[in-house]
């Protein structure tokens, strides 16, 4: 029976009068009506207020906000504008953060597997740090050097043998990982070695990420103490966590605020002796409770005995997280925010596929009926960033709200986006 837990919505969710809800002075009802749906809606002054929070806990420059969470120009210029750096995991991040405006000089450029034409775009565009992951990588950073491209300011990317408490697929500190240089296996101290000796690189730092979604701040306290025992002997100036702190999804989840999380790692960093320029890399913590996807139902079927279906017209092509890590989202009517839920159903898309599914056992208010808008809170973190074009479903447009505006960030895809990288014959 309990309604939704108002803790989910972006930070200036308010119920109106006739029980509405509105997100930066807008209605959702008439965005959705403005917009059409499917839509995400971004609370822009909820990702202002979490990108000053990182910032305000490490300081200007220091916070990398991760690009793979959420991307499109206009959040790579809000995270910049609000002194963070942006971490690039892909040419096509790297792309889109340089034509957003934000300088090479304020991005971190990633990847396990970094191509030789994307790493000659960093060198040549003098991206401020490069993230070695490999031995492999630091041959074609040789080669590029010797083409007389500039040398990079670099960070080794380690593996500290660390678990961390996630889904399988998002945890990366383990040893048994594709990322980076083994701590445990000596494969880092050879790494760095040669990283020293290289006149192709400077190197400024270590890096470690050691999983996404983590609610338990001693798992990054772990980390730290793992980290700076390999990095305080070698007295480098930089010390990079990674990102990977976790957000409430659904009712009863709790995680540490990005200040909390920050004082854990700093209070470790001060602990083991570190005196480098501490850097993280925040994605999910940042843009995920800022947004929510507003769909509207399709059709509802009641199977006696069984279960009930509420369609929506959008699916595992806007959030493909319930089918890849079994993640948990609340539903909600933008109507009758506070409305209680005592209804049972599975919430699914309109994929060709029973797998296609956004909640699989949803509470919902009485009398969901076709033609509502339906709503998933906690939607701005990989959902649109990994949004597929599967059924040819054009993706769903991107509205920013704030003060009572709301303004187009991302438009809908039209049928002839689906269509312009065919070369027909
Ligand atoms: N830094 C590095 C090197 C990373 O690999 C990641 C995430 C981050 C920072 C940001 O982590 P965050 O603060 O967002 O947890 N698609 C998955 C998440 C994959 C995360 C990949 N790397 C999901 O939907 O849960």
């Amino acid at each position: 029976m309990n309604s939704l837990p108002l803790g989910l919505l972006p930070d200036t969710a308010t119920v109106e009068a006739d029980g509405a809800l509105s997100i930066g002075g807008c209605r959702v009802d008439a965005i959705a009506e403005q917009f059409g749906t499917p839509l995400f809606i971004y609370d822009e002054q909820h990702l202002r207020n979490r990108c000053r929070e990182a910032v305000a806990t490490f300081g200007v420059g220091n916070a990398f906000y991760a690009t793979k969470a959420f991307l499109c120009t206009a959040m790579a210029r809000l995270a910049y504008e609000e002194g963070m750096g942006l971490d690039v995991a892909s040419g096509g991040e790297l792309f889109t953060a340089l034509r957003a405006g934000v300088p090479a000089a304020a991005l971190a450029f990633h990847g396990n597997n970094k191509s030789v034409d994307e790493l000659r775009m960093a060198l040549t565009e003098e991206v401020g740090h490069i993230v070695v992951d490999s031995f492999h990588e630091i041959d074609r950073i040789e080669a590029l050097h010797r083409e007389g491209l500039p040398t990079p300011r670099v960070l080794a990317r380690i593996t500290p043998g660390v678990h961390a408490h996630t889904h399988e697929f998002i945890a990366t500190g383990q040893d048994d990982s594709k990322f980076g240089f083994n701590l445990g296996n000596g494969d880092a101290a050879r790494a760095i070695d040669r990283l020293r000796r290289s006149p192709a690189v400077e190197l400024v730092g270590v890096h470690c990420h050691i999983g996404s979604n983590v609610f338990s701040a001693a798992n990054f306290a772990k980390a730290v103490e793992v980290m700076a025992s390999f990095a305080v002997p070698l007295d480098l100036p930089e010390f990079v966590m990674g990102g990977g702190l976790g957000v409430p999804y659904v009712e009863g989840e709790e995680a540490p605020t990005i200040t909390q999380w920050g004082n854990v790692l700093l209070d470790a960093c001060q602990a083991m002796g570190v005196r480098s320029r501490v850097c993280v890399e925040p994605g999910r913590s940042i843009v995920a409770s800022a947004a929510i996807t507003v769909y509207e139902v399709g059709t509802v079927k009641h199977i006696p005995g069984v279960r009930t279906y509420v369609s929506v017209d959008g699916g595992m092509s806007d959030n493909p997280r319930p089918v890849l890590y079994g993640s948990g989202y609340e539903a909600f009517l933008p109507r009758a925010v506070t409305a209680p839920r005592p209804d049972r159903a599975r919430l699914v898309g309109k994929h060709c596929e029973s797998g296609d599914v956004l909640i699989f056992d949803a509470a919902l208010p009485d009398g969901v009926a076709v033609g509502d808008l339906l709503a998933t809170p906690v939607t701005g973190a990989y959902g649109h960033s990994m949004a597929s074009n599967y059924n040819k479903l054009t993706r769903p447009p991107v509205v920013f709200v704030r003060d009572g505006v709301a303004r187009l960030a991302v438009r809908r895809e039209t049928y002839e986006d689906l269509v312009r990288c065919d070369v027909m014959p």
